[in-house]
């Protein structure tokens, strides 16, 4: 048991947790070393500082990314999932790399899904994203995590007052940052050191920050779905914490 009740109680009132020393060495060099093979196939341009990211998929299941976060990732999942629902596996990944020098605060936050929308025209709705780090992220400017705490709440109240189709209206809000204008309130940095695992409700305001640090951050994400997510997506956006464990 690695999530207790506090944590939930963080997660449902600030929209994210950070679970720190999750990992063991071995899985964070066995992380770095499959970040480090992505890169190698999505290399960024020479001199380029700023984010990067990598989109390894595996729906076909048997990739090492996908057993890290069966090891890693999928016990601490199902802690904070209702258990009548289950969490299911992934089927890509996000590597997230920031390279520094790169001095930057983000302006606002953004939801993630939406730009483009899905063939049928609804959001790539999930549960929660996770991520691992692999890079140490105790300071602030290490390319931490930007988050609103607490959006996640008052976005599901918006879309319960204007209908859960007012998420896929986002779409044309050409800001690169799309979000509902509700009360933000103030930006904080994820912190943690390496080998810590990140929650992040789907809803939750959020967006990449500067990395001033010694190296480059390292960060692969998952966008976990609740089992049947996809089939009650339009209730769960009005409802935020319906999949989600109690106390
Ligand atoms: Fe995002």
């Amino acid at each position: 048991m690695r999530i207790s009740a506090a944590m939930r109680t963080t997660f449902r009132e600030q929209g994210f947790l950070v679970v720190p020393n999750v990992l063991t060495e071995d899985q964070l060099a066995t992380g770095r070393m499959l970040v480090a093979a992505e890169l190698e196939k999505h290399p960024p341009e020479p001199g380029h500082v700023g984010f990067h990211f990598a989109w390894p998929r595996f729906e076909d299941g048997g990739h090492p990314l996908l057993e890290l976060y069966r090891e890693a990732v999928a016990p601490l999942a199902a802690e904070l999932v209702r258990p009548e629902f289950g969490v299911d596996d992934p089927d890509f990944a996000q590597i997230a790399t920031t390279i520094p020098p790169w001095s930057h605060r983000p302006g606002a936050p953004h939801v993630d899904g939406v730009t483009p929308l899905a063939p049928d025209g609804t959001p790539y709705t999930f549960s929660l994203l996770a991520g691992i780090w692999l890079t140490d992220q105790q300071e602030e400017y290490h390319g931490n995590l930007h988050v609103w705490p607490g959006t996640h709440r008052r976005f599901g109240e918006y879309l319960a007052e204007h209908g859960a189709d007012a998420l896929a209206e986002l779409s044309k809000d050409t800001s690169g940052a799309p979000y509902p204008k509700i009360e933000l309130g103030e930006q904080v940095q994820a912190t943690g050191p390496a080998g810590s695992v990140l929650f992040a409700h789907y809803l939750l305001g959020h967006n990449i920050g500067g990395n001033t640090g010694p190296e480059r951050r390292e960060t692969i994400y998952y966008r976990l779905q609740a089992h049947g997510h996809r089939d009650r997506w339009r209730d769960v956006v009005i409802d935020p914490l319906s999949e989600f464990t109690e106390g």
